[in-house]
C-alpha cells in the first residue's frame, strides 16, 4: 500500500477549517506551549537558553482562544474511534484538560503520560525544581458504534526503557532522553521531539493505512515517523523556515520499515 504524506504551509487555525469532518484517525499536537519570554535566560557554562520563539508568545486571552479554536477544530475531522494525543508542560497541559473537560463532553480521556526526560538540561536560576518531564494527554473521540484503538500487545512486547521493562504492562511514565544529535541532522527546530516518543504515540493507537495528522508539524517529526511506519499524514506548520529541515527528513526516511512505496507533497495553503 502507497502512503502519502502532505506538508501544508499556513496557520493550523485556518488549515484545519478546510479538512472534512470525521476524516483523520489520529491527531497528534505539539503546539506552542506559551512558555518563551521576550529576554530569555542564558547559562554561561552551557549553551542553554530558555525560548524565545515569536510563535510561542501570547497574552492569557489570546491563548486560550488559540487553543480552543484548534482543539475544537481537531475533534471535529477526528473519525469516530480517533485518537487525539497533545504533549505540554505546565504551561499549557491544565488549560488544555480543562478545555477537553469543560467543552467536548463526547471526548473520553485515557490517559495522562508522563514523559520524564532522564538527561533534562539543568535550571539556570537554581531558585526551582529541575523540570524533566513533559505531559501528554491522550483522549478519545468514540460514537457511531466505533471505540479508540489500542495496540496492547504492541506496546508490551515492544515498548522498553529503564521504568518498562520489555514484556510487562507499559506504565503511564515513559523515560525517553532529549532528542539525540543524531536526529537533528537535517537542521535546527527548537523544540524537535524524539522519534522514540512518536513511535510509541502513533503505534499504540493506530494501524498501517491509517491518517495521522500534525497541526503543529515543525521539523516533521509525526510525518516522518508515519512515513516510517507505514502511516498517511498530514503535517501543518506557519513557518516556511522549516520546510528545508522536513523536507530533508522525510527524503531520508524514503526507506520505510515496510519497504512501502510513499508519495510526499509540499503545499502552501490558500484561503
Ligand atoms: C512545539 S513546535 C512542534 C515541534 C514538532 N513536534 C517537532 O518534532 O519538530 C510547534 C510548531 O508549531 C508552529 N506553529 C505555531 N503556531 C502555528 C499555527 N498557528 N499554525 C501552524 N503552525 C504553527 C511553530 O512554527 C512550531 O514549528
Amino acid at each position: 500500500m502507497e502512503t502519502e504524506h502532505k506538508i501544508i504551509f499556513g496557520d493550523a487555525l485556518k488549515v484545519l477549517k478546510s479538512i472534512p469532518d470525521n476524516s483523520i484517525d489520529l491527531v497528534f499536537a505539539d503546539p506552542p506551549y506559551n512558555m518563551s519570554k521576550k529576554n530569555g535566560l542564558a547559562w554561561k557554562y552551557s549553551k542553554h537558553v530558555t525560548m524565545q520563539e515569536d510563535w510561542d508568545m501570547f497574552s492569557k486571552d489570546d491563548f486560550f482562544k488559540f487553543n480552543k479554536e484548534w482543539i475544537n477544530e481537531c475533534f471535529r475531522i477526528l473519525k469516530h474511534g480517533g485518537s487525539f494525543w497533545v504533549s505540554g508542560s505546565f504551561h499549557n497541559i491544565y488549560q488544555t484538560g480543562f478545555i477537553i473537560q469543560q467543552f467536548h463532553p463526547e471526548i473520553k480521556i485515557n490517559n495522562s503520560i508522563v514523559w520524564f526526560k532522564p538527561n533534562a538540561q539543568p535550571n539556570i536560576t537554581c531558585r526551582f525544581f529541575t523540570e524533566s518531564t513533559e505531559h501528554l494527554i491522550w483522549a478519545t473521540k468514540n460514537g457511531d458504534g466505533k471505540k479508540w484503538k489500542f495496540n496492547y500487545q504492541w506496546t508490551k512486547d515492544f515498548i522498553e526503557d529503564p521504568l518498562n521493562p520489555k514484556g510487562k504492562q507499559t506504565r503511564n511514565v515513559w523515560s525517553i532522553p532529549l532528542t539525540p544529535k543524531n536526529e537533528k541532522w537535517a537542521g535546527d527546530h527548537p523544540t524537535q521531539k524524539p522519534f522514540e516518543l512518536l513511535k510509541r504515540v502513533i503505534l499504540s493507537s493506530t494501524n498501517e493505512g491509517d491518517i495521522v495528522l500534525d497541526p503543529f508539524v515543525g521539523s516533521g517529526t509525526t510525518s516522518v515517523v508515519a512515513k516510517y511506519y507505514g502511516r498517511n499524514s498530514i503535517g501543518i506548520e506557519i513557518n516556511k523556515k522549516y520546510q528545508e529541515v522536513i523536507k530533508k527528513r522525510l527524503q531520508k526516511s524514503q526507506k520505510t520499515l515496510s519497504d512501502e512505496s510513499s508519495k510526499v507533497i509540499f503545499e502552501e495553503f490558500k484561503d
